[in-house]
């Protein structure tokens, strides 16, 4: 690739992975620190998304009543905010409403308007930006599902018409799908231990699931790599192994998307 159309591709590349990230999150920082004219550091200020997230997507208690507020709402009012002025979700004492328009934090007792006392820092600082919480888990799941079930129909149809190269174009594609598929699960368990998800419902289902694709298509490509396999117990696995790679991904789209 000549250097422009590599940084191309980057830039679209990029643009694919910010764009969500930089357009859904911050609004509801901006509509809080808007309606309580947030000042610079006060505990608010120093906590940003921590006022509502014990850790992002996770909500702490005063996260869940601005979700209650929220309803199916697209987006975050000031009047929703009011309207949790009068609770005091952390019971401290000082209600909501005090505590945000003197900057200290309705979801942590431990957090009160102080006055001529510097503001205290958040125990929980936001993750280095570097590398973001799903650790790229959405990026590479393609891979696996993309190259596996093109190898897989590629093999049967190298089989079907006896054409060997087309069988050994499969063995590339099954193989680098299980290689794939060796990241996707190591990413994803990553991406589970940062973004704070509890082991169960779909996150359990879509774990021993991925767990299953990675054995059946590590079983696939050694196979294949060994010597072109032929016998019916072959094709059931690799049929086998199609379908849960098909499986693991929806589920996982279940996760993202709902
Ligand atoms: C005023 C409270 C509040 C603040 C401040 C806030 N959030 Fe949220 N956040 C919520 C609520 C409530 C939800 C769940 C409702 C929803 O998804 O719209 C949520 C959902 C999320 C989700 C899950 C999105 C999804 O689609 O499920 C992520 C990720 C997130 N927030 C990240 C952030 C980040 C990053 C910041 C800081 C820039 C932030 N939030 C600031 C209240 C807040």
């Amino acid at each position: 690739m000549s250097p422009p159309r590599r940084f191309r591709f980057t830039l679209v590349l990029f643009a694919a992975v910010a764009a969500p990230v930089a357009w859904g999150l911050p609004a509801y920082w901006a509509t809080l620190q808007k309606v309580y004219m947030i000042q610079p550091d006060t505990d608010v200020a120093n906590a940003q998304c921590l006022t509502c997230h014990v850790k992002p997507p996770i909500r702490n208690a005063f996260g869940k009543e601005v979700e209650k507020a929220l309803g199916s709402a697209e987006s975050l009012t000031a009047e929703m905010l009011h309207g949790l002025d009068s609770l005091d979700t952390d019971g401290d004492g000082i209600s909501n409403e005090v505590e945000l328009s003197k900057g200290s934090l309705p979801a942590d007792p431990l957090s009160k308007p102080k006055k001529g006392v510097p503001a205290v820092r958040p125990r929980l600082a936001p993750d280095p930006p570097l590398i973001p919480n799903h650790s790229f888990h959405p990026l590479l799941v393609h891979f696996p599902i993309g190259l596996f079930l093109f190898g897989g129909f590629l093999d049967v149809l190298g089989f079907r018409s006896r054409r060997p190269s087309v069988r050994e174009g499969a063995t590339w594609n099954l193989s680098f799908g299980a290689l794939a598929g060796l990241g996707a699960l190591t990413t994803g368990l990553l991406a589970r231990w940062r973004m704070g998800f509890e082991l169960k419902g779909l996150i359990e289902v879509h774990f021993f699931l991925a767990i299953t694709t990675t054995v059946l298509m590590g079983m696939i490509a050694y196979w294949n790599l060994r010597r072109k396999p032929e016998g019916s117990a072959y094709w059931t696995c690799l049929a086998l192994a199609c379908a849960v790679v098909a499986a693991t991904g929806h589920f996982g789209s279940l996760i993202v998307h709902g």
